[in-house]
């Protein structure tokens, strides 16, 4: 894959307004992909792609990743900017609301990243928990929120995504069975293991 094509498809999304992953949490993750063997990624908001493509950099061969997409043109976008970077084999789009496509998801995935409406975080969780491999991790991205999430502040008008943001992270450091860390890289990343 050429660096020069994924640059174009960064920089467009960026002058577009399309919220891509920020480099320090794709750092991040892929310091997290370069030491195991990841072989099924599932990603919830797969806007043009360009997160999913990253990600290709450290899958195993033969890999593959689902993304998930409800927005008509980011999924015309997604498609072309596969296409360029030759992933048309290794990304397969789910077109459509996540809400909707997880509950009828079977296979178990390595890692699992939430990248979506904020307000749906605690039930793309229910559904990650349950497609999450043994060993697999789950990453959510925006987890702070501009830090709206961690401060006392409730009057904003994004109460109910900050609201729901909050019930993701209860939800994933009170469950004996889980391990979470929270890094404040980018807006905020929570990382999940199963214990
Ligand atoms: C932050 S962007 C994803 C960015 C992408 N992961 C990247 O880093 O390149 C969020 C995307 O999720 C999509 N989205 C939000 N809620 C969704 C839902 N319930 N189902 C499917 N897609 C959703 C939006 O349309 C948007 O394109």
């Amino acid at each position: 894959m050429s660096n020069l094509n994924l640059e174009i498809i960064k920089e467009k999304a960026l002058n577009d307004h399309v919220p891509i992953i920020m480099d320090n949490t794709l750092n991040k993750i892929k310091d997290y992909m370069k030491n195991r063997k990841i072989n099924k990624i599932l990603e919830i908001g797969t806007a043009v792609g360009y997160s999913a493509i990253c990600f290709t950099e450290f899958l195993e061969k033969n890999g593959v990743i689902d993304t998930i997409e409800r927005n008509e043109e980011m999924i015309k976008q997604a498609k072309e900017n596969i296409k360029i970077v030759s992933k048309d084999y290794t990304i397969n789009i789910h077109e459509g609301d996540a809400v909707d496509i997880l509950p009828n998801l079977d296979d178990k995935y390595d890692m699992i990243f939430i990248d979506a409406a904020k307000t749906k975080y605690p039930f793309f969780l229910e559904q990650a928990l349950r497609l999450l491999n043994e060993n697999g991790v789950i990453f959510a991205d925006n987890i702070l929120y501009k830090g709206y999430v961690l401060s006392d502040y409730n009057k904003h008008k994004q109460r109910t995504a900050v609201n729901h943001l909050r019930e993701y992270i209860k939800l994933v450091t009170e469950n004996p069975n889980l391990e979470t860390e929270i890094l404040d890289v980018g807006d905020g990343l929570a990382v999940t293991k199963k214990r």
